[in-house]
């Protein structure tokens, strides 16, 4: 039997039928009347995303280039940042401040724990007023949810001055994150994700705080020079050329994220998160984060089991792909996205077939617990995305 492909990784996920509809148009050239209508309406768009006033920039790189271009148009060689560290993703932002001469504290957080949050303010008190703390909404690689508006809180009772970035990649549109609401001074997205369009995008807004250090900023910048951007953005342009079908696509689909839509997007993504332990739970699966993110599922296998071997055959004999773990996870956990275009009947495949794969690697899941999992999986997703 051939299965039709179903993708439920964090990023890149599956692409709602007018995204996939746009892609395959003929380009338009970005410096017409006709492309600055959708860039402009992207824009306004974006800002509803972000829930700020200011404007969210549009560069062309994937997610990474937005967290290097927030670093580079902030801070100073010599500044001081506080950097939170709970997977992969934030020491590749702590390894991006040092490679820019950024004197960087790094506050460690335990894989898959949840934020102690006396313990980071006690940390940030003993590293001393910096110029930034950094930090994860989401930590994809360990689906750990951390409290951003709690601890942009406590940055700033501690140093007012101090600007907080969050790197929202896999946390925007399907969180309650909101940038002015929640004293957020840099926010970085990306198109991979809750934008359900091709990786290839990165999305970056600023508080007046944070331009006004883009002024000061003494790290030298070229292409992510973001004070270029926002000029262009004031007349519905990009500073360099568009990816004009990124763009276009993006256009498509953030109408799924704003308006009533916006509620609407959390709550399903929620849903699959929720149908997704439920089931998960009656497989006997453990749940890896102490924090669980809407957004992705980590699974903890028995020691016995490599992840990675599950994973592959659900690839080559269901093609379904879903993520292994990283660094010190890999072999460990099996991650499961929740974001894009997900239909229910791709999540009960999944349940499904993993109990079958994992029963190979001598599991004993039975009939009945498969039954209940779809089951309890079902009740939990509700309608079906249209
Ligand atoms: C939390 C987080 N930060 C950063 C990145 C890097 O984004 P990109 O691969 O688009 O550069 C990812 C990608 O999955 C992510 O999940």
């Amino acid at each position: 039997v051939t299965h039709p492909y179903r993708l439920l990784a964090p990023g890149p996920v599956p692409m709602p039928p007018e995204v996939l509809a746009v892609m395959g148009t003929p380009i338009w050239h970005h410096r017409t009347p006709a492309f600055e209508k959708v860039l402009g309406d992207c824009y306004a768009g974006l800002k509803e995303v972000f829930q700020t006033t200011q404007p969210v920039l549009v560069l062309t790189s994937t997610g990474s280039g937005a967290m290097e271009a927030a670093i580079t148009n902030t801070l100073s060689p010599g500044d001081s940042v506080f950097c939170v560290v709970g997977g992969k993703f934030g020491e590749r932002w702590a390894d991006m401040c040092k490679r820019y001469d950024v004197s960087t504290h790094i506050f460690e957080v335990e894989w898959g724990k949840a934020i102690d949050l006396s313990a980071y303010e006690a940390a940030l008190k003993q590293a001393g007023p910096v110029k930034a703390v950094l930090s994860q909404v989401c930590e994809t690689s360990t689906a750990t949810l951390f409290p951003v508006s709690k601890m942009a809180a406590i940055a700033k009772k501690l140093y007012p001055e101090t600007l907080f970035m969050a790197d929202a990649i896999t946390a925007i549109g399907v969180t309650e994150l909101a940038m002015d609401k929640d004293n957020i001074d840099i926010v970085v997205a990306g198109s991979q994700k809750a934008f359900m369009i091709p990786t290839g995008l990165s999305f970056i807004a600023m508080s007046n705080a944070a331009w006004k250090a883009q002024k000061e900023s003494k790290i030298k910048k070229y292409y992510f020079d973001l004070a270029l951007e926002k000029k262009a953005l004031e007349t519905k342009q990009t500073y360099f050329s568009s990816s004009v079908q990124m763009i276009r696509a993006l256009a498509a689909a953030l109408p799924r994220m704003t308006g009533n839509n916006q509620a609407q997007l959390l709550n399903r993504t929620a849903r699959l998160m929720k149908a997704t332990h439920a089931g998960a739970k009656q497989i006997g699966l453990k749940i890896y984060s102490e924090s669980p993110s809407p957004s992705v599922t980590a699974i903890l296998l028995d020691s016995s089991v490599n992840s990675e071997k599950v994973r592959d055959e659900l690839e080559t004999q269901f093609n379904v792909t879903i993520m292994g773990g990283q660094d010190r996870l890999k072999g460990k956990i099996l991650r499961i996205g929740h974001l894009g275009y997900i239909k229910n009947d791709d999540l009960l495949f999944l349940l499904e077939k993993m109990s079958v794969v994992l029963n190979k690697h001598g599991a004993k899941i039975s009939e009945q617990q498969i039954a209940a999992a779809l089951k309890a999986c079902e009740a939990e997703l509700g309608t079906d995305v249209k």
